[in-house]
């Protein structure tokens, strides 16, 4: 077990964070917050045997004959013109005794969709939609208009190179429920894992078509905690005879959380070199605070406070973007896939909770909210030994972090990847879209680290093009485009 003393120092760092509008970031700053009032942490070794001891059943809990022709959307309210892929929508029974159902979002490619691989993507968290950010704001073909009402085209969006399941997960987020209430104070990060695997064992026997095709999970922020821990429960039970066996190749994460103890230094570093906190207020926390073993004195703690002064009311989720200064629908404007709408919460808000919409996904009628706060039972401190084991099997594993992001910032990836001390393979190196940096590539012993440059927290919603040629390098098993032609400006005037 992990001493608690460290999450008294990040309660309250994120205790400071939470003056912001409520969103993703701070679902994530909240569970970090409340966790000093909880007793069942476990730490990284406990949870892979308590995981491991975990037995899911063999056999498919219904049958799933003709429910995928059920689950077709024929068409969406206020969807554009000329839509040339086909979308599904339903619930996956994961516990009939308890009564739990998993909401999912399914889009097909337009063209190769038979031979494209299948992505599942999670958000994090813990508590928010992958639904309502990940497939209307980030990466998914159509994002809400301000009218609330309806829906454009994103040209960039990651079925154009996949096939993209979008999981609302754990029950009680999104559409996702479980009829018995006490569920949602009893769910952490080991019911979420168990849950997401036994909703994909049922997935594949709706779609079986999909059966074989490479598998590949991905996600961002808390889902640096539901990615790996999927992937080593599919892992496991690839292994067990009577099981499902799942065709996984990889995962990618972006601006994930694997290690709490590298969170806090990477926070303020970010800060300090962004130019959002003065230096002498840096100092003053290099020197009292220390995240890693704990030594939180009153100096630290009056540090802390300065430095979240000095910072002002920012957007943790992207420091440089505007914020929402006027949340409500706003008639007549058509939104554009290269401008982020930073009042787009407001807009999917409304739209999902329009009758005729939910009839449309073929949910029951529910009141949908992006993010619900849990009672979160389990966490695993240190995601690294989940990750490392699935590095060990030769799986593909990509970290990406959008580089102006303060929640989950470069930093304190660079600083989790850092302790673990992999040898260099392929150097630092820029890569390129368009002749433009489109952000950094290291590539290590079974990691590849990825930046993308200007994207906050949610990648695809700032740079929804070089998310795109991210995923598309990450899906081809290549590293991401050098520049090929070289311009060298052979006049350079001296000044
Ligand atoms: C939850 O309860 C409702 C009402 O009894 C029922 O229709 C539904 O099938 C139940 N859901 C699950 C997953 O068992
Ligand atoms: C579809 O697959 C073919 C054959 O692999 C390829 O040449 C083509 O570029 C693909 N189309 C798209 C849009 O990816
Ligand atoms: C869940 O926990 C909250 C807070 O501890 C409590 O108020 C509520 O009654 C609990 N709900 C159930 C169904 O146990
Ligand atoms: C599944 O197989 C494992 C061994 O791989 C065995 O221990 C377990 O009892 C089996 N479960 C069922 C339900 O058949
Ligand atoms: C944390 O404690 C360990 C020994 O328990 C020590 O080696 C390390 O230097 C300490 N880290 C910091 C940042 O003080
Ligand atoms: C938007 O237009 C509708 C009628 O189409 C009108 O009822 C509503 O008041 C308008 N809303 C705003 C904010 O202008």
């Amino acid at each position: 077990m992990q001493s608690l003393a460290p999450l008294l120092l990040l309660s309250l760092l994120f205790s400071l964070l939470l003056f912001c509008n409520a969103n993703q970031a701070n679902y994530l700053h909240g569970q970090l917050k409340s966790r000093i009032s909880q007793n069942s942490i476990s730490s990284s070794d406990s949870w892979s045997q308590l995981h491991a001891q975990r037995e899911y059943s063999p056999v498919f809990l219904t049958s799933q004959d003709g429910q995928m022709q059920a689950d077709k959307i024929s068409t969406l309210p206020g969807q554009p013109d000329n839509v040339d892929f086909d979308q599904y929508s339903g619930y996956i029974t994961v516990d009939p005794l308890a009564g739990r159902a998993l909401f999912y979002y399914f889009v097909e490619s337009p063209t190769n969709s038979s031979t494209n691989p299948l992505v599942l993507w999670l958000n994090g968290g813990p508590g928010c939609s992958s639904f309502g950010y990940g497939a209307v704001e980030e990466l998914g073909p159509f994002r809400v208009n301000s009218d609330g009402k309806t829906l454009f085209r994103n040209n960039y969006a990651w079925n154009n190179v996949a096939n993209v399941i979008f999981l609302e997960s754990p029950a009680g987020v999104g559409f996702s429920y479980s009829n018995t209430s006490a569920d949602y104070n009893t769910t952490g990060d080991i019911r979420t894992a168990g849950d997401a695997y036994t909703f994909l064992v049922n997935w594949l026997d709706r779609f079986p078509q999909y059966k074989d095709r490479d598998l590949y999970i991905t996600g961002e922020s808390y889902a640096g905690h539901y990615v790996p821990q999927l992937a080593y429960t599919i892992l496991i039970n690839n292994k067990r005879s009577n099981q499902t066996v799942i065709n996984l190749k990889g995962i990618a994460i972006g601006n994930a959380v694997v290690d709490d103890s590298m969170l806090g230094q990477g926070y303020f570093d970010h800060l300090w070199t962004h130019a959002l906190n003065s230096d002498e207020t840096h100092a003053g926390i290099l020197k009292y605070c220390d995240f890693v073993n704990d030594t939180a004195s009153d100096k630290c703690f009056s540090f802390v406070q300065k430095s979240s002064d000095e910072a002002g009311d920012f957007d943790i989720n992207n420091i440089y973007a505007p914020v929402c200064l006027n949340p409500v629908l706003k008639n007549g404007s058509t939104g554009s896939v290269n401008f982020f709408d930073p009042c787009s919460d407001t807009y999917v808000e409304y739209y999902l909770n329009t009758a005729e919409v939910q009839g449309a996904f073929h949910v029951r009628p529910t009141t949908w909210s992006g993010c619900r706060r849990f009672h979160w039972t389990d966490w695993q401190s240190n995601v690294w030994p989940t990750i490392q084991s699935l590095m060990a099997s030769g799986m593909r594993v990509w970290l990406y972090s959008g580089d102006i992001d303060a929640n989950v910032p470069v930093t304190s990836t660079r600083y989790a990847i850092n302790s673990l001390k992999l040898p260099v393979e392929t150097a630092w190196r820029p890569w390129y879209l368009d002749d433009e940096v489109g952000g950094y590539v290291v590539g290590y012993e079974g990691l590849t680290f990825v930046t993308v440059r200007g994207a906050g927290h949610l990648v695809p919603s700032y740079q929804p093009q070089r998310a795109l040629t991210m995923i598309s390098s990450f899906l081809q098993g290549v590293l991401l485009p050098f520049l090929i032609i070289w311009i060298i400006t052979l006049t350079t005037p001296e000044k």
